[in-house]
């Protein structure tokens, strides 16, 4: 196929992430090309996205409401039903255009569908591009908690395109700044600070034409390197694991925020801005880190908009934590930044984490 982006090959197959002239596209048409030979091609859209942009390809589309309390196996069976009836048949296609609720609801979908069938993705939000359509998990919430039913099955592309940010407000935007800030805080910390100065300054609803283009340059680093950590650990079972840096607190402060609904709430890419930096005052604590790893952190995530401290106490936070889903027994995968370009996956014991925690 004939195309310019990135090419991840994974054991059993291989996936395109087209990020060609991810600034210039207008429309989305040619993503057809990228589709397979299959019996029929079924959209599911974010009825956010068909409100203000209509159905961007000419195939039937399933509306879905897509928030966290839609993402649920309701929503799955009724799409599941609506393809039925649209004579959706094993050969296929699945088209899921929406933010990271989206194409996780769709891949799922189209993942059991038939016992599943072929589909790509055209993420939305920013945070969906560089993070939650890329790796191929799929799956939806189950009494509160989030994730809880899924499965990991990849799209055969993943079609990135600024057409949509325009209409994000400032404060979804940033969701997908704090991924991009945890991605470049893994992999390049050139780009970790100058890409939190960046962000500090830009509105979707704004940007010039140079920067369309730095962003757009960002988005396709960062797509890489998500990509490119999937494709050597598909299944979670080591070096993906870094890609949760901040997501142990912030899974945390989710839940509180949750379970209290009269405090301000935060969003998820706030909460992993705080998780950030709590993990780097942990990893300060117990001595891995330097306090000028805490404050580069501290000052990248301020710098670029977000949240660097919540209203919640650590050690209330490293309770919740019991419920985590890495918990392993006593101890917790927690990912310690080290510096800057130097996060490491540890197994530390929760009764430890404790004890710091009282002193944070
Ligand atoms: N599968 C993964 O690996 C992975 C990784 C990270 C996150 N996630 C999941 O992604 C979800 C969060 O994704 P998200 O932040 O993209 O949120 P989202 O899909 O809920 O989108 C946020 C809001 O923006 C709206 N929206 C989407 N695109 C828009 C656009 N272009 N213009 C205007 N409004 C638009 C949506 O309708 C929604 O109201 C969570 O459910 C999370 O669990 C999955
Ligand atoms: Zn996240």
């Amino acid at each position: 196929m004939d195309f310019d982006g990135i090419f991840i090959t994974l054991p059993h197959y291989e996936i395109l992430i087209m990020t060609n002239n991810i600034h210039t596209h207008n429309d989305i048409s040619n993503l057809q090309t990228h589709i397979p030979q299959c019996s029929g091609i079924f959209v599911i859209i974010d009825k956010n996205i068909s409100d203000i942009y209509g159905n961007p390809l000419d195939f039937p589309a399933i509306e879905i409401i897509a928030d966290e309390t839609t993402k649920n196996m309701e929503t799955v069976s009724a799409i599941c039903e609506k393809l039925l009836a649209l004579g959706a048949d094993r050969d296929c296609f699945i088209v899921g255009i929406g933010g990271g609720v989206t194409t996780d609801i769709a891949g799922f979908a189209a993942s059991i569908y038939k016992r599943g069938v072929k589909f790509g993705f055209v993420p939305t939000t920013l945070l969906s591009q560089v993070d939650a359509a890329i790796g191929g998990k799929n799956g939806v919430n189950l009494s509160g908690f989030k994730n809880i039913i899924g499965n990991i099955r990849q799209p055969l592309f993943v079609y990135e395109t600024p057409l949509f940010l325009k209409s994000l407000s400032l404060r979804v935007f940033r969701e997908g700044v704090a991924e991009i800030l945890k991605t470049f805080a893994i992999f390049n910390p050139g780009y970790f600070e100058t890409s939190a100065e960046f962000f500090g300054r830009i509105n979707p609803a704004t940007m010039s034409d140079s920067e369309k283009m730095q962003l757009a340059d960002i988005i396709a680093k960062c797509a890489g390197y998500k990509a490119e950590t999937v494709a050597r650990d598909e299944f979670e079972k080591g070096e993906r694991r870094l890609l949760n840096f901040g997501h142990t607190f912030a899974h945390a402060i989710e839940k509180y925020c949750l379970d209290n609904p009269e405090k301000e709430t935060l969003m998820h890419g706030e909460a992993v801005a705080c998780g950030m930096v709590l993990a780097a005052k942990v990893s300060m604590a117990l001595g891995k880190c330097t306090e000028e790893t805490v404050s580069k952190i501290t000052n990248a995530v301020i710098k670029a908009g977000l949240p660097a401290v919540c209203d919640i106490k650590c050690s209330e936070l490293v309770g919740i934590l019991k419920t985590d889903k890495k918990v392993s027994g006593e101890n917790i995968h927690f990912i310690t930044p080290y510096a800057i370009g130097d996060i490491r996956d540890e197994l530390i014991r929760l009764d430890k984490l404790f004890e710091i925690a009282e002193n944070i």
